[in-house]
């Protein structure tokens, strides 16, 4: 696609994270107050380390909106790193002054672990092979980047295309889904949305967060950390966005690709996902109930996610991301020196999280909001809130029309048996 571009910028400790948005129409009504919500949101959740009470994130507005409503411009969001303060020498941007290059190694030879180049290489990183392939001798110039404070960047860019899909009638959220193995009971998702996503792991059935928040405990106790998995949910997406016709129109390829992004995420299902590898076909394909009373297509359930053939079908858009256990462990892998290739006996270790499965989802929210955003602007266009609203209506008017149905005398396309004897040859 490509109708919405963004792009981020920024490290984990520098001063601030920017991103650039191309491509969404003016008109919009947006502010800063709004995108700070999921900001927020992505900064909560049990399991979490010291970082998160020191940011506050908040994205400023530095283009591409006046008196509250976007201008069609591309938009430049500015989301400030406040731990910068305790970091200024050690990620200035300035070249060092001889003085401050020799304060730097006086401060590493005193033990000042900040001051000290990276060299013991984090398993489950990026920091050997980043390293390697930039030519660099610490790796602090890689974790910086790889580090997934990137993702408020991509938070916040996630709250211009929400505002954007909200006007449409379009909505996404998220829930944690499993920690360390337990996993909810769909029977006893017991709480609201709102209720859910205030609950310390942002998660709908009480009984299995408990179990969830052991596992977690389990984890600190032992130097350790767990994964899980999180379930993106948009509802009120068009049927026909994304297309069969060509393999990077398909909207599953760009909503896996998307979520595959994040950094820790390590598998992505739609719907019933690998389980429909164990089922027969019968127990796995959404029958086609016909129409409801507005028109729209209605499948009995909803196994595919809502996406079928590479195209939104009308159903909730149903998306699941594996989320690995963070790398970096309280009680640190044996690794290697990048310097020396020795083995050493721990990894370096760099203050971390325990589990973000929670925050994981948040951030698979604004990748699969910006993924419907861009599709959106391809299918509809429109250079103003206006235009896309009108083209998006006029064509859910067409698809939720009486149907034409078939000529007077002709017979039904379909024997009603379902079976169809022309077609036996297969589809490939
Ligand atoms: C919201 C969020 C917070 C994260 N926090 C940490 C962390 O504190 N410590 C850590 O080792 N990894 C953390 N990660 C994951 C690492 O950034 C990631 O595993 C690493 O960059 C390697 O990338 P990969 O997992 O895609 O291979 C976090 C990921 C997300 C999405």
């Amino acid at each position: 696609m490509g109708r919405l571009r963004y792009l981020t910028a920024g490290e984990s400790h520098g001063q601030a994270l920017g991103v650039t948005l191309e491509g969404v129409p003016a008109g919009l009504p947006l502010t800063a107050e709004e995108l700070t919500v999921d900001l927020a949101r992505r900064q909560r959740g049990y399991g979490r380390g010291a970082r998160q009470s020191i940011e506050q994130d908040t994205a400023e507005i530095l283009g591409g909106v006046r008196h509250g409503r976007t201008l069609g411009s591309p938009i430049l969001l500015h989301v400030r790193n406040r731990d910068w303060e305790n970091w200024t020498k050690v990620m200035q941007v300035e070249p060092l002054s001889a003085g401050d290059a020799g304060a730097l190694a006086a401060a590493a030879e005193d033990g000042n672990k900040r001051a000290t180049p990276v060299t013991r290489v984090r398993p489950g990183h990026a920091d050997l092979a980043g390293a390697l392939k930039y030519d660099f001798d610490d790796v602090r110039n890689v974790l910086e980047r790889a580090s997934a404070r990137e993702t408020a960047a991509r938070v916040a860019a996630g709250g211009v295309a929400r505002a954007f899909l909200r006007q449409l009638g379009i909505e996404v959220w998220s829930f944690t889904a499993e920690v360390g193995g337990v996993a909810v009971d769909p029977a006893n998702c017991t709480r609201s949305r709102e209720e859910a996503d205030a609950s310390p792991l942002r998660c709908p059935d009480p009984d299995a967060e408990a179990a969830m928040i052991a596992r977690i405990d389990e984890a600190r106790s032992n130097g350790d950390t767990v994964g899980g998995v999180f379930e993106v949910v948009a509802h009120g997406v068009p049927l026909g966005l994304g297309s069969y016709v060509h393999w990077d129109r398909r909207l599953d390829a760009a909503l896996a690709a998307a979520v595959m992004s994040i950094n820790i995420v390590k598998g992505v299902e739609f719907g019933l996902g690998f389980e429909q590898t164990r089922r027969f076909g019968s127990a796995v394909h959404d029958v086609i109930e016909g129409r409801d009373e507005d028109g729209h297509w209605v499948h009995r359930t909803n196994n595919a996610g809502g996406l079928t053939g590479g195209i939104s079908n009308g159903e909730p858009i149903v998306v699941r991301g594996a989320v690995k256990p963070i790398s970096t462990l309280a009680r640190p892998l044996p690794s290697a020196d990048l310097l020396t290739g020795a083995p050493v006996e721990k990894a370096h270790y760099e203050r971390s999280d325990i589990s973000v499965v929670p925050a994981a989802g948040v951030v698979g929210e604004a990748m699969v909001l910006l993924t419907l955003a861009d599709f959106v602007l391809d299918k509809f266009g429109g250079d103003s809130l206006e235009e896309t609203r009108d083209n998006l209506e006029r064509y859910r008017a067409r698809i939720t029309s009486p149907l034409r149905g078939p000529a007077a005398g002709s017979a039904p396309a379909t024997p009603v048996d379902g079976s169809d004897e022309a077609g036996s040859g297969g589809d490939d």
